[in-house]
């Protein structure tokens, strides 16, 4: 038995008191165990590909060609309803071994409920043909009652995200997922889940580009040591957005970020790509084409001067595209720019 003296004793009570004073940002970092004899992707690879609206046997494809250029990260959710056909593109003999690339999947709304937490996982796992995710992460901060059909849902009350965060918690032990971490949160929603939380998220995604660049919100999260995904990192380059601004350009026919890529001999999408890469978050572009999905990876090696990246700050659109709160029946992005409380006037676009 160690015997300490009263005084280191009383050194080590201040050094506890520090600990619990510090609260949810001295949780442990997630130190997964391993699920594979092998030892797996270290780091979150800095780019990824993304799967949202690639259908059927497009998302087979895409996911090939991906692997063929060199991506080590696939970016997918439960909701995308694809996943058995990425999982038919993983089970080919063609695609590298799992441990070597980063997997991560997304816990849809319906399934907050802490007992349908794993058994979602577990479809997914099942859809993937593989035996665990890399990356978990609970889509949005809002819950859906379990027994609506998708044309009619219902934000369900009586789950917490803390709640769901537990069971979510449990999935690292079971060596389900190796980490865990949330998408779509509002400052508000992040801090509460850190103060009670056992396990700090390890990433958080969410929307972010050069039209919604929200510097503040993710040096807040380096600070903190939460990855940043970037998601739709080409702005409005979805379909989806295009009638969200009409008065906004196509990002890729923007005239300051076409000269930009002229200047440096790239194209408009490595340009913006490579500034998402710069400011130290991950980007996770979807294409279905394999031309676009080699040219996207090239953005790894672009670099910007700190003169060029003052000039890009002044791109900033304060543009949010992807905010299904109002459909929902609940605020979203709360005090972030675009978000639900900050309603941006036609002529600042
Ligand atoms: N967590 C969340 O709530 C959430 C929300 C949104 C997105 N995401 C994730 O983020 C990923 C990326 O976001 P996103 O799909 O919204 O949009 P995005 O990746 O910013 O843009 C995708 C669009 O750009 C086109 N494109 C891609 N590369 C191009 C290139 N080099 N040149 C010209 N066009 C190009 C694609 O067309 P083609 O496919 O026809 O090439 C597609 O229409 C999603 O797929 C998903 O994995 C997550």
């Amino acid at each position: 038995m160690l015997l300490l003296s009263h005084g280191c004793q009383s050194r080590l009570l201040a050094f506890a008191t520090f600990i619990v004073a510090c609260g949810a940002l001295s949780l442990p970092s997630q130190t997964p165990s391993r699920p594979e004899s092998r030892n797996p992707v270290k780091h979150i690879p800095n780019i990824g590909l993304g799967l949202w609206n690639s259908k059927d046997d497009d998302a087979t494809k895409a996911v090939g060609y991906a692997f063929s250029a060199g991506y080590h990260h696939l970016d997918g959710a439960a909701v995308y309803d694809n996943e058995p056909f990425v999982g038919t593109a993983l089970n080919a003999s063609s695609s590298p071994p799992r441990h070597r690339y980063w997997l991560t999947s997304k816990l849809w709304n319906t399934a907050h409920r802490p007992k349908f937490v794993r058994p979602a996982l577990e479809k997914t796992l099942s859809d993937l043909n593989t035996t665990y995710l890399d990356l978990y992460l609970m889509h949005w901060p809002v819950a859906f009652r379990p027994d609506t059909p998708p044309e009619r849902q219902v934000v369900d009350q009586d789950t917490s995200i803390l709640d769901t965060w537990r069971a979510m918690e449990d999935l690292v032990s079971a060596n389900l997922t190796r980490y865990i971490g949330v998408s779509n949160f509002s400052p508000r929603e992040l801090d509460a889940l850190l103060k009670d939380a056992k396990i700090k998220p390890f990433a958080h995604e969410f929307e972010t580009h050069p039209y919604l660049q929200q510097q503040e919100w993710v040096d807040w999260h380096h600070k903190h040591d939460i990855k940043v995904i970037a998601y739709s990192p080409l702005a409005n380059s979805n379909p989806t957005y295009h009638d969200k601004y009409p008065k906004l350009d196509p990002i890729l026919a923007d005239r300051f970020w076409n000269e930009l890529a002229l200047d440096k001999n790239i194209t408009t999408a490595q340009a913006i790509l490579g500034w998402g890469i710069q400011r130290g978050t991950v980007v996770i572009p979807k294409s279905v084409h394999q031309k676009r999905i080699l040219e996207n990876l090239a953005s790894v090696n672009v670099s910007f001067t700190n003169d060029e990246l003052a000039k890009i700050a002044q791109q900033d659109r304060r543009a949010r595209f992807n905010d299904p709160g109002r459909s929902w029946g609940v605020e979203l992005f709360e005090g972030l720019d675009g978000g639900s409380n900050r309603f941006l006037l036609d002529h600042e676009l």
